[in-house]
């Protein structure tokens, strides 16, 4: 009896530890391709990666099994039909390739992950799912509709009025719905509707494209939205950049690309198995003289709510007066998957105020420089006009300042029904500002009547960051609410003027500095897709992609920034096929300039130099157009060699050996030659501007022994010639914070990200700016290119932020590998930060006071970490949770004792003498 009553005790014990270890790691944040359970995808092995969540410490994973099977209960029974990778020993826990069955057009694939790591077993994930989109051309339906022509009520000159097309179809669907899915290609932007309802939450859908290299189809599952019996299907075209804001208005730089048209296929799937397919073609029914009266990206939407067609996405409407839908040209792009997030209302905001102001009107301010719209309420006559117009800030007398909109209107207007309160807020249409003047009001507005809605693409935030210093606080606010509102599924320059271009030299470094905040691999890995589609044949990459605006300049910065970029996704992501989907691309590239431009190993070509300089002081730029160009060939050459320095990088990826033995030797003549022509003796290169001397240094093209020389002249004249400010261009600001980190200086850095007079971020903030300025003087210069909410001068700012004043810095592709190197500088005693990187949450906080140092850290599963801690030696310091002793110590070195340590929860103290 006894016997058996302790060998239970014994089997208990043994089964409670066993689920406790399981229970110990568990499996999180699956993802397909980067996306969440993603709908519609057309890559034929989609990469897989998952997040190790331990509360042991120095997690590693030593093995996985993926189970990918064609429906949920063959996956609740264990039974990966699709793929089943069998128990595989392997560390890799991201973009792992799928390696199953051929996955085909409409297939749905569900799948869950095990993993076996040195704290033991995980249980089974939960079940997470992707389908896949319409691989093949033939998989479509044939019929473009859409009306190819203006109507009586449209305008399709310069400043084009073009009203939304909507179209509309019954059918009947007899038999028990099981699942329906439906693919569209709406261009320029759509809204589809299902049975009177709204399908999805996004808005201004599909991402802008260059379409006559590719458009992009968007899969949504329409089951909930279908019943059995009648339904109805409806969808409202907007022109987004297919019908172009300018029409015949500078055809050789403005592209348009037609009328807008759609093609949609809905697929249903029936209890019995059978399916049947609802596709566009001329059953459909439209009509264009709906409410959307225009719906113009620069001018606003004008919508006429007298125009209403009640019912029109329902069963049964009269649509005896609607045209039949007609058969269109199809765009000349491929059909691809959109991978990347759709945009979505973000976040919404109350005005802050509403005053009143002459001839009736009412300024509101929302408080912050937003990027979206705004939702009214109104009550009033049938026929009443409401105008809205927008600006980013208000001139002295009170009124809205719009000169820097150009010739942008910026304007919606509602015409009301009457009756009952109304509420609307506009379709295809956006725009940056923070001031509303609103007209045609025939009582006082409250600003309870309005919502400010902020619209950008549906990318989470993943990073956190606060110090004990307000302004860098507030600097990191700016930042946050300028680069969300640019993001547009391409990233524009600027919210509100109109331009609203994807140019490529305002992203160069910036792109890296917002992947600390967004989740931005998708997005910069379209635009990279964006990219590649716009090199000409000869290899020549324009200055904006899409290429909207044809401007092939030939420059390094700009069209360069596509290495830049590729190496940003790579090591934020993890993500190889950044590599290898753009490297013919860029290889060509740098060919097609060194053959046109290369003289003596020095690149002679380039456009804007150090765009954007700051004038010398706020006076000598007062009144003055910052649109002047100073072309440099020490940046095209400095340039040209560093992108040779990331091409060798890159081969190494791709492995092309060959060509990395060419980028090499033909860097190092470019260095000699570089050197040669621009270096004086005195110490510096060319006329000694700052931003001559870092981009040498810090790309390192400095001889060794020149190097002291060369940040001596840096530091004098950022403390001495400018007082303790930049005075650098777009291209200089990319890397000013890092090379004087870098060189040892982090509190120069400091000193100019804490600077309140101009040139200085601060001096923005302090002149009332929400957003991060186009210009360092945006105050005070001409209004034509002065955007009040530009990203390109936050250079390398964040990127600081993050990787010297939190530590968190990526050693090795997504952060399996980080250094934690945190400053310590006067003045600064907190920082505190999180990442959510590939692997997991990454978390740095520290606090210093005269006395004490303490730093907790976080650092995922799966990953290792070489850590500064701040200290004499290591006698000093001592750890919270564990001891320091169990650590691995690797060495000291200036003034840190330096660890590698694996993942969990760290606590540091140290004590200073
Ligand atoms: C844009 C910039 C762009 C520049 C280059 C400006 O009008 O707003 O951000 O990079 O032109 O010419």
């Amino acid at each position: 009896m006894m016997n058996i009553r302790l060998y239970l005790t014994f089997v208990g014990i043994l089964l409670l530890s066993l689920t406790k270890v399981t229970a110990q790691v568990k499996l999180e944040n699956l993802r397909c391709e980067m996306l969440e359970n993603p709908l519609g995808i057309d890559v034929a092995q989609p990469r897989l990666s998952w997040q190790i969540v331990s509360s042991t410490r120095n997690t590693q994973q030593q093995a996985y099994q993926i189970l990918v099977a064609s429906s949920l209960e063959k996956l609740a029974a264990n039974e990966g039909d699709l793929w089943d990778s069998g128990k595989t020993n392997s560390t890799q826990s991201i973009h792992v390739t799928y390696s199953g069955k051929r996955l085909t057009s409409r297939m749905q694939c569900f799948w869950k992950i095990k993993s076996w790591t040195t704290a033991g077993e995980s249980q089974w994930s939960d079940s997470n799912s992707w389908t896949m989109g319409l691989l093949y051309y033939k998989d479509w339906p044939k019929g473009w509709i859409g009306f190819d022509r203006a109507f009586p009520w449209d305008n399709i000159k310069t400043e084009s009025r073009l009203s939304a097309r909507y179209f509309r179809k019954e059918f009947q669907s007899n038999k028990k719905i099981k699942s329906a899915t439906a693919s569209i290609i709406g261009l320029g932007l759509y809204e589809l509707y299902i049975n009177g309802k709204k399908v999805g939450n996004y808005v201004l859908a599909p991402s802008a494209t260059d379409y006559t290299q590719n458009v992009k189809y968007n899969t949504l599952d329409v089951t909930n939205y279908l019943q059995e019996g009648k339904n109805a299907v409806g969808a409202i075209l907007g022109n987004g950049r297919f019908f172009a804001m300018r029409q015949h208005s500078k055809p050789y730089k403005i592209k348009t690309f037609g009328f807008p048209k759609m093609l949609m296929n809905i697929n249903i799937v029936y209890t019995d198995g059978t399916t049947s397919n609802i596709d566009t073609d001329d059953s459909w029914k439209g009509t264009a003289d709906g409410p959307i009266r225009t719906n113009n990206e620069y001018d606003g939407e004008e919508y006429d709510a007298t125009k209403e067609m009640v019912g029109w996405n329902k069963v049964g409407f009269d649509e005896s007066k609607w045209l039949k839908a007609e058969f269109v040209q199809e765009p000349s792009g491929t059909y691809e998957a959109q991978m990347n997030e759709n945009m979505k209302v973000m976040n919404t905001l109350k005005p802050v105020s509403i005053t009143k102001i002459a001839g009736g009107r009412y300024i509101l301010d929302m408080g912050q420089n937003m990027v979206g719209w705004l939702q009214i309420k109104v009550k009033g006559q049938k026929g009443q006009l409401v105008k809205l117009r927008f600006a980013e800030s208000l001139q002295d007398n009170g009124e809205l300042f719009t000169a820097n909109l150009r010739d942008a209107k910026c304007t919606d207007s509602y015409t009301l029904k009457g009756g009952e309160t109304e509420t609307w807020e506009p379709t295809f249409v956006y725009r940056g500002f923070r001031y509303v003047e609103l007209s045609g009001y025939t009582y006082a507005p409250t600003v309870n009547d309005f919502v400010g809605k902020m619209v950008y693409d549906n990318i989470k935030t993943i990073g956190t960051f606060e110090t004990s210093n307000a302004l860098v606080n507030q600097i990191f606010k700016n930042a946050w609410w300028g680069i969300a509102g640019n993001y547009k599924g391409i990233p524009i320059d600027c919210p509100q003027r109109n331009e609203r271009q994807p140019w490529l030299g305002d992203r160069g470094a910036v792109a890296h500095g917002e992947s600390f905040v967004f989740d931005n691999g998708r997005f910069y890995t379209k635009w990279l897709a964006d990219i590649r589609k716009s090199q000409k044949e000869d290899g020549a990459i324009p200055d904006v992609a899409p290429a909207f605006w044809r401007y092939y300049s030939d420059n390094m910065s700009w069209p360069g920034t596509m290495l830049l970029i590729t190496e940003m996704v790579y090591n934020q992501t993890g993500d190889e096929t950044a590599i290898r989907d753009n490297y013919p691309a860029m290889k060509k590239w740098l060919a097609y300039m060194k053959d046109r431009y290369m003289k003596d190993h020095i690149l002679t070509k380039d456009s804007y130099g150090d765009w954007c300089m700051p004038p010398i002081t706020i006076e000598a730029g007062r009144g003055k157009s910052a649109d002047k160009k100073y072309p440099s060939e020490l940046i095209s050459t400095a340039y040209y060699y560093h992108f040779l320095e990331l091409m060798m990088k890159f081969s190494k990826i791709t492995g092309d050996e060959a060509d990395y033995k060419n980028f090499e030797q033909l860097a190092e003549n470019i260095k000699a030659a570089f050197h040669k022509k621009y270096y004086n003796e005195k110490g510096y290169y060319a006329n000694n501007a700052l931003t001559d001397n870092i981009i040498p240094l810090y790309f390192g093209m400095v001889p060794k022994d020149k190097v002291n020389d060369v940040f001596k002249n840096i530091v004098y004249a950022v403390e001495v010639t400018n007082r303790g400010h930049l005075s650098n261009g777009l291209i200089g600001i990319q890397w000013l914070m890092r090379c004087l980190n870098d060189y040892g200086r982090p509190d120069l850095s400091y000193t100019i990200a804490t600077q309140k007079t101009y040139p200085s971020w601060g001096y923005m903030v302090d002149n009332g700016a929400t957003t991060i300025w186009e210009l360092w003087n945006g105050n005070t210069a001409a209004p034509n290119m002065n955007s009040q909410n530009h990203v390109m001068m936050l250079g390398d700012l964040l990127i600081w932020y993050y990787e010297n004043l939190a530590g968190i810095k990526s050693a090795a592709a997504g952060f399996s590998k980080l250094v934690m190197k945190p400053e310590m500088i006067n003045g600064l005693n907190h920082v505190d930060a999180s990442y959510q990187s590939p692997y997991g949450l990454i978390k740095s906080n520290w606090n210093t006071t005269k006395t004490q140092f303490t730093w907790n850290i976080t650092i995922p599963a799966n990953t290792t970490a070489m850590i500064y801690i701040p200290a004499g030696s290591p006698a000093e310091i001592t750890e919270k949770i564990a001891s320091i002793k169990a650590l691995k110590f690797i060495k000291t070195e200036e003034g840190r004792a330096v660890y590698e340590i694996g993942s969990g929860n760290y606590a540091f103290v140290v004590n200073k003498k």
